[in-house]
């Protein structure tokens, strides 16, 4: 066989097994990086970065792929054949963000739809990915930056209500730039980068967080000096990344405080219990397993975390189908559950406690205006501090928290 065959052959399964995962992605309700750490097992190391750069960035890419499919094509993308649209997503994605060889690429996608769909329907793949050579249009912003439009307004009026506004394309890109990992060491509570042969034998003592989340959890410790008998709750505390911050200090400092860190899903909670069973911290926290709504014990607390179930959007650039699958009008429903919590926390605290409201979201709706209402509404409650941190700036996720006092 030729050297030019092999090579061929060899890319063109690599191109139908990235097919394969990314339909699996695709068709189901799973986060894409759960699917992709189980496939990616079975593929040979020098296959890995290619199939990974393929598959998240057509996840990334989606959004403008299918703005230039709908224009070629000149029908909705909900008119096209599934299975010819993800062969596509993946071709427009290779064709106009890589440097591959666009002819010998086209042939692939076509040879890979003749497989999947027929002769006849590989003609439209072909028509398609044919007529991208002549151009592509990159003037809108949500194109450019494949983000849609909903997301790219409300990014634009959190940016706007604290005067950065012309920090959008700044932060557009941000988000499109996949991050490093981090990790936060809790014996130093310190947070690092690392890479992935650490990440696959990750030391007792070193939990994934991004430096975001550690701000968070260490704005709950600063936010006065700590007193031993303290109580503290952390309300919706899954996976547990916060917490184990929380319990790693109290036991760096030989302190005596409560902790409780409560969760709605029993199967989360469980992921609670495995992290804190790792860290060697099951006893330096107690798990409970209620809806926040109705968290009701005889005890009250004298700090409460609240990290709140949110859209997520302050995390695109970590959770690449996040954009793809958000949808606007999901937002009011979270923003009543946000409200519910937040009113409870409230009946929960001690005179004096400390409340930490936070997302990892930049949505106003979700951040101040939730804040500005819940302050209208309790007379005995101040603002301490509030913070929004831009992925563009700080190379975190987009987090918000405000830390409120009651009197
Ligand atoms: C943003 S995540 C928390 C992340 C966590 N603090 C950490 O740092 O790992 C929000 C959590 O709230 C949980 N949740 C959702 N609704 C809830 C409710 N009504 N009461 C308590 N927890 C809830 C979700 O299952 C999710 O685990």
């Amino acid at each position: 066989m030729k050297i030019g065959q092999t090579n061929y052959n060899i890319y063109m399964n690599i191109r139908q097994k990235a097919y394969q995962i990314y339909k699996k992605i695709e068709d189901s309700d799973s986060y894409a990086n759960l699917i992709m750490h189980k496939e990616l097992k079975l593929i040979s190391v020098e296959n890995k970065p290619f199939l990974t750069n393929l598959i998240y960035g057509t996840i990334r890419n989606q959004y403008k792929s299918n703005y230039f499919i709908e224009q070629t094509a000149k029908r909705k993308i909900k008119q096209i054949d599934k299975e010819l649209l993800q062969i596509l997503q993946l071709g427009v994605f290779e064709l106009t963000e890589t440097n591959a060889k666009k002819y010998a690429i086209i042939d692939e996608y076509v040879s890979l739809a003749n497989k999947i769909r027929g002769k006849e329907r590989s003609g439209f793949v072909n028509a398609i990915l044919r007529n991208l050579q002549t151009g592509y249009p990159n003037k809108r912003l949500d194109i450019r930056y494949s983000c849609p439009k909903w997301i790219v307004n409300e990014l634009r009026k959190s940016l706007q209500h604290y005067h950065k506004v012309d920090k959008l394309e700044e932060l557009l890109k941000a988000n499109d730039t996949p991050p490093n990992t981090e990790l936060t060491d809790l014996s130093t509570l310190e947070s690092r980068s690392t890479n992935s042969t650490e990440l696959e034998n990750l030391s007792w003592n070193l939990i994934v967080q991004d430096s975001g989340s550690l701000e968070i959890a260490k704005s709950v410790i600063n936010s006065r000096k700590t007193k031993n008998g303290e109580n503290w709750l952390d309300l919706c505390s899954a996976p547990g990344g916060k917490g184990l911050v929380l319990a790693s200090y109290i036991k760096n400092n030989n302190l005596k405080i409560k902790l409780t860190l409560n969760e709605l899903h029993p199967h989360r909670a469980d992921l609670i219990k495995q992290n804190l069973s790792r860290t060697d911290l099951s006893n330096f926290a107690t798990i409970t397993i209620q809806d926040g709504i109705k968290f009701n014990t005889k005890e009250k607390f004298d700090r409460i975390l609240l990290d709140a179930p949110c859209s997520g959007l302050g995390s695109i650039r970590r959770r690449q189908d996040l954009r793809n699958r958000s949808r606007q009008n999901e937002i009011p429903s979270l923003i009543r559950l946000q409200t519910e919590l937040i009113q409870n926390a409230i009946k929960l605290l001690k005179p004096n406690g400390i409340l930490v409201y936070s997302t990892c979201s930049p949505i106003l709706e979700e951040t101040t205006k939730i804040i500005d209402k819940t302050l209208n509404a309790n007379p005995n409650l101040s603002k301490i501090q509030e913070t929004q941190l831009w992925t563009n700036e700080s190379n975190t996720d987009s987090m918000y928290w405000c830390i409120l006092k009651s009197k």
